[in-house]
This record gives structure tokens, sequence and C-alpha cells, in this order.
């Protein structure tokens, strides 16, 4: 009986929201909830020492230190047992607890703002059902002048609109959806819109690319150069749903959201998603001249691409679907910001295993094989090769990068 009330309130709901709703619709609220958990890839973040739980004790680096991800699970003591439903809601729409203090925006809040207050309400119900698990977590740890909380009220007045997402009636309904997950519970512009000085959005420059903690998250505007313009949709969807394509392979964060987040969406919310991306538009931008061949950086650059990246990548850089991605027309070689590929080149990577691509092939480390200057050539020549133009890299630059991958063994 519950249950039918429930599932009336829910179509009432559902209507009255418009099109933005389209998780399966013979969900309950907690499996709503569930779902939208797996949007919001709450796991990534806060998952606990148990591998299973939201019991969180993670420390994200941010540029101001380190923040510690808090236990959600219903444990009346370290968790967030005590909290109502409003408390929640609260937190996930304005980043305030119940005490009146202020969260940093390393918790997505100033996306989780564009949820309703029914996504609200299933998300709650759907922690209630888990087991609750004891576990404190220190959450001080942020350095002065960080540490004050209340600095953030002056942050938010900067940086934060609150208030739900409007889907634009100009839209077709695939593309609203889409804008709600990407925007919204997805947040994928914490990552790949980059930030001003203060850690907040640089909005003009929306998803066009930000570094984070070593990584770049490459443009994901519709610009046809740098972003993914050139994708097709299935390509999107692939990537989104395995962290596979033919041009490129998802590591390090983007792994993390593939696994826990966008593996598990519905086909429909993937194809919101790339509909989304694709239709939203991005400013087309000039590609620079590219570093002529006989440059002698792209001369010694050959060379040790012959020699040390040839056998997997191919001569051409076409690579080989499915094992060795292309580098010819890749974007993440072509970002201004050289921090993905020397990220590769120097730690090496292992990409995501899905389901759907369960054995990721890996990338070897070149930090010990390679000098600075190598490496910068190395990277000059893929990023000025095959069709591809992108500004030279230094062999200061490496060094620099050198300094920041070696403090995060990982
Ligand atoms: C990118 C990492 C990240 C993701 C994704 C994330 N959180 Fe968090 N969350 C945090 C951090 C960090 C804090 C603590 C911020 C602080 O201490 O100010 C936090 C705080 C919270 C709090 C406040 C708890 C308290 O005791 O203060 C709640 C509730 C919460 N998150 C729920 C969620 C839910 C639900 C999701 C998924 C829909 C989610 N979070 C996704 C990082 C994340
Ligand atoms: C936690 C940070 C983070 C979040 C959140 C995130 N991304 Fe990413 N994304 C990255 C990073 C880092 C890369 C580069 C991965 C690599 O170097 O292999 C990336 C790569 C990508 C790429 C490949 C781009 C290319 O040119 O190779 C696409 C497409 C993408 N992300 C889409 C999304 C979408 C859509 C969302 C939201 C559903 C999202 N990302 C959320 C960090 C993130
Ligand atoms: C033994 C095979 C192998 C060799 C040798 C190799 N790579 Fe890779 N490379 C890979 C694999 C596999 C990946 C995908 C890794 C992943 O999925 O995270 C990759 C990924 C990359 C990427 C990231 C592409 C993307 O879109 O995610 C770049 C850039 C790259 N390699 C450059 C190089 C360069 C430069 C060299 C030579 C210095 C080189 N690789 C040598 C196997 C190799």
């Amino acid at each position: 009986m519950r249950g039918a009330i429930l599932a009336t309130a829910l179509t009432v709901a559902a209507l009255a929201a418009g099109p933005v709703r389209a998780e399966p619709d013979n969900y309950t609220e907690s499996e709503r909830g569930r779902y939208l958990t797996i949007l919001g890839d709450c796991m990534a973040c806060h998952i606990g020492p148990d591998g299973q739980s939201l019991a969180g004790g993670h420390l994200l680096e941010t540029p101001f230190g380190k923040i510690s991800v808090p236990n959600i699970t219903p444990d009346d003591e370290t968790g967030i047992g005590r909290w109502t439903a409003d408390d929640f809601d609260q937190a996930m729409r304005h980043g305030v607890r119940p005490d009146g203090t202020h969260l940093y925006p390393a918790f997505p809040y100033t996306s989780f703002t564009k949820m309703s207050r029914a996504d609200n309400d299933a998300i709650f119900a759907y922690l209630r059902t888990r087991p609750a698990v004891e576990h404190r977590v220190d959450r001080d740890t942020l350095p002065f002048p960080f540490n004050i909380r209340l600095l953030m009220a002056g942050w938010n007045w900067l940086n934060f609109t609150p208030g739900e997402f409007q889907p634009d009636p100009q839209r077709s309904a695939e593309y609203n959806r889409g804008a709600y997950l990407v925007e919204g519970p997805a947040h994928c512009g914490l990552c790949h819109t980059p930030r001003n000085l203060i850690g907040g959005d640089q909005t003009s420059a929306h998803l066009e690319g930000g570094a984070l903690q070593g990584w770049f998250a490459p443009n994901i505007t519709a610009d046809k150069r740098l972003g993914i313009g050139d994708w097709s949709e299935a390509e999107i969807i692939a990537y989104l749903r395995t962290g596979h394509t033919e041009r490129s392979a998802a590591s390090g964060p983007m792994a993390e959201v593939v696994a826990y987040s966008t593996s598990q969406m519905t086909e429909a919310d993937l194809k919101a998603i790339a509909v989304y991306l694709r239709e939203r538009g991005g400013a087309g931008s000039a590609a620079p001249a590219p570093v002529p061949a006989e440059d002698s950086r792209m001369r010694a650059g050959a060379a040790i691409y012959d020699d040390t990246c040839a056998a997997c990548h191919v001569g051409d850089g076409s690579g080989a679907t499915g094992m060795f991605p292309r580098l010819a027309n890749n974007q993440l070689i072509l970002q201004d910001d050289p921090t993905g590929i020397l990220r590769v080149v120097l730690q090496g990577s292992q990409s995501v295993a899905t389901p759907q691509a369960p054995t990721a092939p890996s990338m070897p480390s070149f930090s010990w094989r390679l000098t600075d200057q190598q490496v910068a050539d190395v990277a000059t020549f893929i990023r000025n090769s095959w069709g591809n133009a992108a500004p030279a890299v230094s062999a200061e630059q490496v060094r620099k990068m050198r300094e920041l991958t070696a403090e995060r063994p990982d």
C-alpha cells in the first residue's frame, strides 16, 4: 500500500518535473536513490576502508590542502544517522551542515544544487537502507587559513549559484536530461572546467578542460580540435560505458568516474550526455601552426618515438583498436596544457577494466629511461605529427611534472 502511494507520488513528481527525470520508471524511491548515487559518483569519494560502504576516510588533494571525506552511512556517532531529510537536502543543495557550518566545494554541492528535493529525498532514503558503519573521520585536515569554514560563506557569494536545474524549453527532452546529468549529479565540470585562483569555476571556460592533482581533464565541449566535437555519439557512449575507444583510454580520476558511475548508467542516460555535449556547442579554437618536422626537437623526438613508442602505438600513431590508443587526432595529446601526456609517459598508466572491456592494457613508465629533455622532445613530436598541432613542451615543464608526481606516488 505504502509502495503504491509512493509510486503515485513519484509519478506525479515525475510529471511535474517534466522531461528531466528518466530513471527507469518502475524504480521505488530507494532504488531511484541508489541510481542517483551512481549518477553522483558518491562512491568514488566516500568509499570506506572496507572498499564497499560509504564510510569515508579518503583524503582528497586540493590546491588548498588535503580534505577528508566524511562517513555518510547512517551511523549515529560517526556518520549521518542523526540527520533528517531536511538536513541532507540543505547539505546537498547549499553546502551547509546541520550545525550551520559550511562544507568545502571539494564536495560538489555546486553541482548537486541542480538536483531537486525529490532527488535528495530519494538518495537519503537509499542511504538509510545501507548498514551503519562506525568509522570516525578526522574532519580538520586543512591548513590555516583554509580550515576556517566561515571563509566559505564569502567563497559561496563569489562562486556559487544555488538553484535547481531548469530545462530549456527550446531543446529536446534528451538534451535537457543530458544537461541535468552533466551539470547536476554527474558534476563533470568539477574536473573538466578550469578553476579560478580561489578554486571556483572559471565559468567563461565551462567544460574547456582543467588540471587536477597532476592530471588533466581535457576539453569536453563540442570544439572539434580540442573537445569532443569530432567524436561520434557512439564513441562518447563507448568511452563512458567501457573506458575505452579507439582513440582514448580513461585512466586516473576518469577511470574512477567510469568504474563507479558512467559504466553503470542506463544506455538512455549515456546517450543523453552525448547529445548534450555534442549539441551545447563550444568555441571552435584555431589550431596553432605545427612545430615543423625539421625542428631539432622534432627530429630528436622522432628517434625516441621509433625506439620506445612505435612498437605499441605504431609508426604512424594509429595505435591498435582496443589495445593501444591512437595518438593521431587524440584530444588528450592536443590540449595546450601537456599535463595529460607527461603524466602518462612519466608514470605509465593502467586504464579501467569494465565488464564490457575486462582486460585493461597498460602503458609502461618511462621516468627512469628518459631524461627531461627526451620526454619533452617525444611529447613535442607526438603533439606535432600525423596532423596533430600543439605547443612544444619544454624540459622545464617535464621537471615540474616529475616533482608533482614524485610527491604523490600512486
Ligand atoms: C568529488 C568527491 C565527492 C563526491 C563525488 C561526493 N562527495 Fe560528499 N563530500 C565530499 C567531501 C570532501 C566532503 C566533506 C567536505 C567538508 O568537510 O567540508 C563531503 C561531504 C558530504 C556530506 C556532508 C557530511 C557531513 O558530515 O558533513 C554529505 C551528506 C555528502 N558528502 C553526500 C554525498 C552524496 C550523497 C554524494 C553522491 C550523490 C556525494 N557526497 C558525492 C566529497 C565528495
Ligand atoms: C574526478 C574528475 C573527473 C570527473 C568528475 C569527470 N572527468 Fe572526464 N576526465 C577526467 C580526466 C583526468 C580525464 C583524462 C583521462 C586520461 O588522462 O586518461 C578525463 C577524460 C574524459 C574524456 C576523454 C577526453 C579525451 O579527449 O580523451 C571524456 C569524454 C570525459 N572525460 C567525459 C566526462 C564526462 C561526460 C563526465 C561527467 C559524467 C566526466 N568526464 C567527469 C576527469 C574527470
Ligand atoms: C608496451 C606498449 C606501449 C609502449 C611501448 C608505449 N605505450 Fe603509450 N600507451 C600504451 C597503452 C596500453 C596505453 C593506454 C593506457 C591506459 O589505458 O591507461 C597508452 C597510452 C598512452 C597515451 C595516452 C593516450 C590516451 O588517450 O589515453 C599517450 C600520450 C602515450 N601512451 C604515449 C606514449 C609514448 C610517447 C610512448 C613512448 C615514449 C609510449 N606511449 C610507449 C602502451 C604503450
